[in-house]
């Protein structure tokens, strides 16, 4: 299997588990840490709105806990007419564990498939380097 097939797979799949019950909007997201190892996450909606959770976040807690905390390429879908993009906060936390290069494809069910990359949806991020 091709690296891009398994992490739409990744995604497609975790997306089924999405708790979304509030929106109807499942999505799943893939993200591939600096071992290869691939790890997903979706949705999960709370009845106290704020509380809900994006697929991102999931994906990235996922892989935090797994022990990795770089990410190398990240695969979002959802079913929607066409690739959604991420959230600020989703864009914020992909910004902490990858470089402004990593390749980010935003893709729907149906087979749209849109390229992108941290930088290009974060431009400008607040870094640790403006701490210093
Ligand atoms: N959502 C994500 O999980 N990731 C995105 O990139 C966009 C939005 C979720 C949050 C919420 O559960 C639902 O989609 C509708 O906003």
């Amino acid at each position: 299997m091709s690296r891009s097939t398994e992490m739409r797979d990744a995604a497609l799949s975790v997306r089924e588990n999405a708790h979304a019950p509030y929106s109807n909007f499942k999505v799943g997201a893939a993200i591939r840490a600096t071992s290869g190892t691939v790890y997903g996450g979706c949705n999960v909606e709370n009845v106290a709105y704020p509380e809900g959770t994006c697929a991102e976040a999931g994906a990235i807690a996922a892989m935090v806990a797994a022990g990795e905390t770089r990410l190398t390429e990240v695969y979002v879908v959802a079913d929607s007419p066409e690739p959604v993009p991420c959230c600020g906060g989703c864009r914020q936390k992909l910004a902490e564990f990858g470089a402004g290069d990593v390749p980010v494809t935003l893709a729907t069910v149906g087979g749209a498939e849109k390229a992108t990359t941290i930088a290009k949806m974060l431009p400008g991020a607040f870094d640790a380097g403006f701490m210093a």
